[in-house]
């Protein structure tokens, strides 16, 4: 799977974000080489990323990325067509804002690396709603032709457990096909069900032929199912989750709720003994 390097334009593009979904604490889940950590942080945003490589040879991902992004630059050029360039303009604009990110990303995964934390979907080293938005791109529906409907749905009920407020998915459609992946109303109905409804929300960001929707969990009623594990933090990926230091630290957050982390999370209990 492409490690890719999205910019914060990108983001804030793609997940139709604005200065006030930036005031609380924003998780990037999966994070890959995207610049968007990186200069949420220079904004003063609280954010974190979590990616399965941050667990391998971080230094090299920087590096991997931008050796990604030269690469897909000929493919571009040779299938432009293929594509939607309103927001881009041309292949070289997307390219340079492409190794911008990469580098954006490389040199503050070096200064700031407790911000970047290995973890895996469908089961993320985090406590139950540490952040109050939840940004995914590229990953669930993107690659749904090689992660089934299960993985899917175990990812969406996870993604929903670390939220407070939102979860934004995008996009919805398979990157293979550019189709909608099929069985996404048959998950907003079980997700519904579990106490998580959602929209489908048009966005200004265009690339992917028919990739303009972005999909809204809302969290805010949500919790995880009684007698569901705790999950606190997961020394397999062998570092300090900085949002659970900031729990632990006493920090509440807006609605009083910060500390959800019960007392066998609190000391120090994996959360699947
Ligand atoms: C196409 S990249 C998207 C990265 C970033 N969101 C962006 O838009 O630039 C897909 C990422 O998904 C990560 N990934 C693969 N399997 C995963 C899983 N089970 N849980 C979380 N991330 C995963 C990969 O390591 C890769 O970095």
């Amino acid at each position: 799977m492409l490690v890719s390097a999205r910019s914060f334009a990108e983001y804030r593009a793609m997940f139709a974000l604005t200065d006030r979904d930036l005031t609380g604490r924003v998780l990037d889940c999966p994070g890959g080489a995207a610049g968007f950590v990186a200069e949420a942080g220079r904004r003063g945003v609280d954010a974190v990323a979590v990616d399965p490589e941050y667990a391998g040879e971080r230094g090299l991902l920087g590096v991997r990325a931008l050796r990604e992004v030269r690469h897909k630059h000929a493919d571009l050029v040779r299938d432009a067509a293929r594509y939607l360039w309103s927001w881009y303009g041309d292949p070289g604009r997307y390219t340079r804002m492409r190794i911008g990110a990469a580098r954006s990303f490389a040199a503050d995964l070096a200064a700031r690396p407790e911000r970047y934390v290995a973890g895996s979907l469908p089961r993320l080293p985090f406590p139950d709603r540490s952040f109050d938005l939840v940004l995914s791109s590229h990953l669930l529906f993107s690659y749904g032709a090689r992660l089934d409907e299960d993985f899917h749905l175990a990812a969406l009920l996870e993604l929903a457990r670390v939220a407070r407020r939102e979860v934004r998915l995008f996009p919805v459609v398979q990157h293979t096909t550019d189709l909608r992946y099929a069985p996404l109303e048959r998950l907003r109905g079980v997700l519904a069900e579990r106490g998580v409804p959602s929209r489908l929300d048009r966005v200004r960001y265009a690339f992917q032929p028919g990739g303009d929707e972005v999909l809204v969990l809302c969290c805010t009623d949500h919790r995880a199912p009684a007698g569901a594990p705790e999950r606190g933090g997961d020394p397999r990926a062998g570092v300090v989750d900085p949002v659970r230091w900031r729990h632990r630290e006493g920090d509440t957050g807006p609605d009083g709720e910060g500390g959800h982390i019960s007392s066998s999370s609190m000391n120090g209990v994996p959360w699947w003994k």
